[in-house]
């Protein structure tokens, strides 16, 4: 089979997580490219990844810094692993050349960027694939697969609330920045996406958002350890970062959401509670419920129904159609999973690497991806039509978020970028 020659870039944190997810599919036999560069600005970035993919792949991705410089490398794909400022406009542009395009999300730092690879990707007929990992992981599969199925009826209402964090930054300092991608965006696409995905389409929301901590730590400053550093990569970025900086994005949404189905979900987004930490992801149907665990734990569902709690392989009992597609069925370790148990850096890397699966297979086959720009588009709308909601005083739609006539809180941010 020839190899897909890709490109990864922005080569930080993301960046090493994916490579690590391409050699998880490659060491299945399952990869449909070849890692032929390495491309960041931050040449010591881009160095990094090359060689540690050099390890990983047995082959040394080459080190660039621009897209022209992927061009002539012939480079058919990318991944765009870059904090997200720069990823409509790298998206654009290798659209333009006619690559096909993985974008880690938010797929638009806004509404606007978004929107513009929406158009850039319907101009040039290539593949737009939006890297949202935590759908496919097989735990959320199963559960879409019990909803389907009416275990627990029709869906009335969805509780989706998480909150921790305190004053401690979360990664990276960008992630406390409002026109970089705050942390109701970066986390928020997330769950916006899980929503959408077990319930279709989010219709309205109202919300009150705010900054409660001003001013974050870093403890990981100066070499310190405590820092949230998933999958282990961050830290010697980590260390370099201040001790103490100034907050500029909201860290919590509370908000009511309604969906097309008439389903309503309460929502609650707070990184930055004192003491007691939650998570409750939970679906209260017509004649039952389940409690949903936390993305990439392996944890296990829990069916709350005619008085009973079910949470072991009876689940799979209620599903007898429902099987893994095969990228993930062969990664995981088989099609009818109801529990994993992997550390999370490898569970992380086989969900990114499902991701290139697909993203490999529409590119050769043609066939449609399951998180399209349009799809990707509607978790940043759904999460900036809360902070919208909250600047307005109203409940607002997330049509008009998402065909632009909303945009007072992102108008600044836009600016920032060129898009006004
Ligand atoms: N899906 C997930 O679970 C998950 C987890 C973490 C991060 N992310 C996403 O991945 C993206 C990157 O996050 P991160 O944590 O790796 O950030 P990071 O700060 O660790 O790395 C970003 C990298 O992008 C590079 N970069 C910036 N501008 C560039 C440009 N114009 N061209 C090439 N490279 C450029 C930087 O030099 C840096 O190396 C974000 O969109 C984030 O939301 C997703």
């Amino acid at each position: 089979m020839d190899r897909i020659p890709l490109a990864i870039i922005g080569c930080g944190g993301m960046g090493h997580r994916h490579m690590y997810g391409l050699a998880e599919l490659t060491n299945a036999g399952l990869s449909r490219f070849e890692l032929v560069a390495a491309c960041d600005p931050w040449t010591s970035n881009a160095e990094s990844l090359a060689d540690d993919a050099e390890g990983r792949l047995g082959k040394r991705p080459a080190v660039v810094g621009t897209l022209a410089e992927l061009e002539k490398l012939g480079v058919a794909a990318v991944d765009i692993t870059t904090t997200p400022p720069y990823h409509h406009s790298l998206a654009v542009e290798a659209l333009e050349r006619g690559m096909h395009a993985m974008v880690e999300k938010p797929v638009g730092l806004t509404v606007k960027g978004s929107n513009r690879i929406r158009a850039a990707q319907e101009a040039s007929g290539r593949v737009v694939s939006v890297a949202e990992n935590y759908r496919r992981d097989p735990i959320n599969r199963l559960g879409k697969a019990l909803l389907e199925a009416g275990v627990i009826g029709t869906p009335r209402v969805m509780i989706h609330h998480t909150m921790g964090g305190a004053d401690k930054m979360l990664i990276s300092v960008w992630r406390h920045q409002k026109n970089q991608s705050g942390v109701l965006l970066d986390v928020g696409v997330h769950y916006a996406d899980i929503l959408e995905f077990y319930l279709g389409p989010i219709t309205t929301a109202y919300a009150q958002s705010r900054l409660h901590e001003k001013y974050r730590l870093n403890p990981a400053a100066g070499g310190g350890e405590n820092a949230s550093n998933p999958a282990g990569v961050y830290g010697k970025w980590q260390k370099d970062m201040p001790g103490r900086f100034e907050a500029t994005a909201e860290d919590a949404s509370y908000a009511t959401l309604t969906f097309a189905s008439g389903a309503v979900a309460s929502y609650v987004e707070d990184h930055a509670v004192h003491g007691q930490g939650v998570w409750t992801r939970r679906i209260y149907g017509s004649t039952g419920s389940f409690d949903l665990p936390n993305d990439r734990s392996g944890n296990v569902i829990t069916l709350h129904k005619d008085g009973e709690s079910i949470n072991d392989g009876r689940l799979l009992e209620m599903v007898p159609d429902f099987r893994l597609d095969p990228t993930t069925a062969a990664l995981f370790g088989g099609d009818r999973l109801w529990r994993y148990d992997f550390p999370f850096n490898e569970t992380d890397r086989k969900l990114l690497a499902v991701e290139y699966g697909e993203f490999g297979d529409a590119i050769a086959t043609g066939q449609p991806v399951e998180v399209d720009a349009y799809q990707g588009t509607r978790s940043v709308a759904i999460s900036y039509a809360m902070l919208e909601s909250s600047v307005a005083g109203r409940a607002v739609t997330i049509e008009e978020v998402l065909n632009e006539s909303l945009g007072e809180y992102q108008r600044d941010i836009d600016e920032g970028l060129g898009l006004v």
